[in-house]
This record gives C-alpha cells, structure tokens and sequence, in this order.
C-alpha cells in the first residue's frame, strides 16, 4: 500500500465517523408540519407571477434569500450575509416570533426582507421571498429529536422525506419558476454508504438529501452544494480541505467544522456564483493547517474539480 492510499482510506474511516458525528451533533434549521399532497400545488402558478421584480438600481445589489434561516448554520449565514456589502439578505422562516428575537430585523416584515412560510407546505410559501432573488441558499434540514423512550426519531411532519427531499425541491422549483440564477444547498458528507449501520436514526436522511442534490443538479440552475462533515457550534481551530465522493485530502481524526465556517463558505459562494457554481463537495477540517484562514478562491478551484479516486490510480499506474 502506498502512502497515498494509506491516506486515502485514514480519510474514508475518518468520513465514516464524521457521517455518524455529523448525525448527532447535526443541525438543523428544521422545518415541521407537513402536509406533503400540497407539494407542488400552485407553486408553479405562483411562481409564475414572481418575475415582475423591477428593482431599479437596488438591482445592483445581489440579493439573497437563506432559508432556515433561524436554524443553527442559517442563522450565522444571515448574520454574516447582512455585513457584507452589495448584499440584500432575506430570510425564510417558519416562526416570525423565533425570527423577531434571532434575526435583529426590527418588524420583521417583508420590508426588512422577513417572509414566513413552510417548505412542507408549498402553499405557504410567499411568492415575494423568490422574488428577485439572485441566489438562494438552502438551510433547511430535518431535526431529528430524541423520543421519549431515548431513541431517536423526528417531529411529525418534520421526517427527511418531507423537509431534505420534498421540501428541498419545491424550493428549487420556486427557484426557477422564479428566475433565481444560483442555489448554494447544504447537504452532507457520507452520501456514498447505502444504509450506513453506524447511523442511529431512522428516516434515511442522508438518501434523501442526496436526492435532492440530483434534483438540483438536473435543474437549471446553477449550483454549489455544500457537503459538509459533523457540525459543531464550537471553534474548529483548522482551515478547510475539500474533498469528493467521501475522499478526503488529508486524514481526519476530528472530523468537525464549524456552523459559522460552513455558513461563511455559503456566503463566499453565494456573493460570486462565477466562482462558485457548478460544484459538489465535501468540506472538512484539514489537520495539516492548524489556525489558518481559507482561501476562498483555492477552496472553490478545489471543490470544482472532479477527482474522487485519483489517489486510488496512482498505485495501479505505479505497478504497470
Ligand atoms: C415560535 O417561536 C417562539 C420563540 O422562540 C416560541 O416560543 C414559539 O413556541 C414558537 N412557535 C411555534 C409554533 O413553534
């Protein structure tokens, strides 16, 4: 076995734990409350009175919708799309009052960019939250919770099928139907293991969410999609490494990154869709760069690049 290889499978052992991790420290901005024979319904003739935006000079600005908003990641993307310049940030969210105390959005109208929806309930959605957009970034996960007999489950109308499948794509379909050029999605690392036996959760969220990322990427809409490692509300003192298809760089003994480095990645890739779209990535700390910032125009050079077995070649290559 080469180095290289040896690498490569400390770094899938290190994916494997980080899809298990990632299950129980993950977030989400979760939604409830589905009612999943909506899906669809009228989205596509609202959407089609979305496209009468005119924005005048405020057209300048890039305007971003994040759904999930008030959600762990969602709400620090907010927070930092809101410092940038040339951005207009907008939040979908399901509870106003929850978005009145997290978002600092005085009324917390439409005005200030504020809509209230459901993603489990197409109907709910307001066609103005699309309206306009330049790129929306998708924040909402299903939130698994313990159940009273200490196992894990999800809140009724809240399952992956309904919030990471169903409830990703009738955004994306708003999306079109609304004429957004870009969508940065947050899914997972792991996708690669069919029923993966180390996850303790039932609801198949990882094959849900990956579902949704086929359905984005057949749309056509540009994409970055997001594949991060386990969340942690804690400071991961290390830069980034990108990897694809489960494979990473550099082997992963911690396999964490921070909510607010995956939220500042959406952000960098939503404020330059040249940069950024047509990507599909893992992400996760790189151990070999304690304390370092990223570069972001390296990191999405990186995510763009197809290169999931290379270092598997190389023995073969080697050898003949
Ligand atoms: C909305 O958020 C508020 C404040 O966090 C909370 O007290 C309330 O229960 C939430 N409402 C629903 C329907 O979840």
């Amino acid at each position: 076995m080469t180095t290289t290889s040896r690498r490569s499978s400390g770094a899938l052992r290190g994916l494997c734990l980080a899809a298990a991790l990632l299950l129980l420290l993950l977030a989400s901005c979760g939604l409830r409350g589905a009612h999943p024979g909506e899906l669809g319904q009228g989205l596509r003739a609202a959407a089609a009175n979305l496209k009468t935006a005119n924005l005048g000079s405020e057209a300048q600005e890039r305007v971003v919708l994040v759904t999930g908003a008030t959600g762990r990641t969602g709400l620090q993307t907010y927070q930092e799309l809101k410092k940038r310049a040339g951005v207009r940030v907008r939040a979908l969210v399901r509870n106003a009052t929850k978005a009145a105390a997290l978002l600092d959005c005085g009324p917390c109208g439409s005005e200030q960019g504020i809509f209230v929806g459901d993603v489990t309930k197409p109907k709910s959605l307001p066609k103005a939250a699309f309206q306009g957009v330049d790129t929306l970034i998708v924040l909402t996960s299903a939130k698994p919770i313990k159940s009273k007999s200490g196992k894990w489950t999800f809140p009724k109308g809240g399952w992956p099928k309904e919030v990471d499948w169903k409830g990703q794509v009738v955004q994306f379909e708003a999306a079109v139907a609304s004429g957004v050029d870009h969508v940065v999605l947050v899914s997972t690392a792991g996708t690669t293991a069919p029923e993966p036996p180390y996850i303790p959760m039932p609801g198949h969220d990882f094959f849900f969410k990956l579902n949704a990322e086929a359905v984005l990427m057949q749309s056509q809409l540009r994409f970055t999609i997001v594949k991060p490692c386990g969340l942690t509300n804690a400071k991961v003192p290390f830069a980034s490494q990108v990897g694809h298809c489960d494979e990473l760089p550099h082997p992963v003994t911690m396999p964490l990154i921070s909510r607010s480095k995956v939220a500042e990645i959406c952000v960098e890739a939503a404020i330059d869709p040249a940069r950024s779209a047509h990507a599909r990535f893992d992400v996760c700390n790189d151990p070999l760069r304690p304390g370092q910032a990223d570069d972001f125009d390296k990191l999405f050079a990186k995510a763009k690049k197809l290169d999931c077995f290379r270092s598997m070649w190389a023995p073969v290559v080697e050898q003949s």
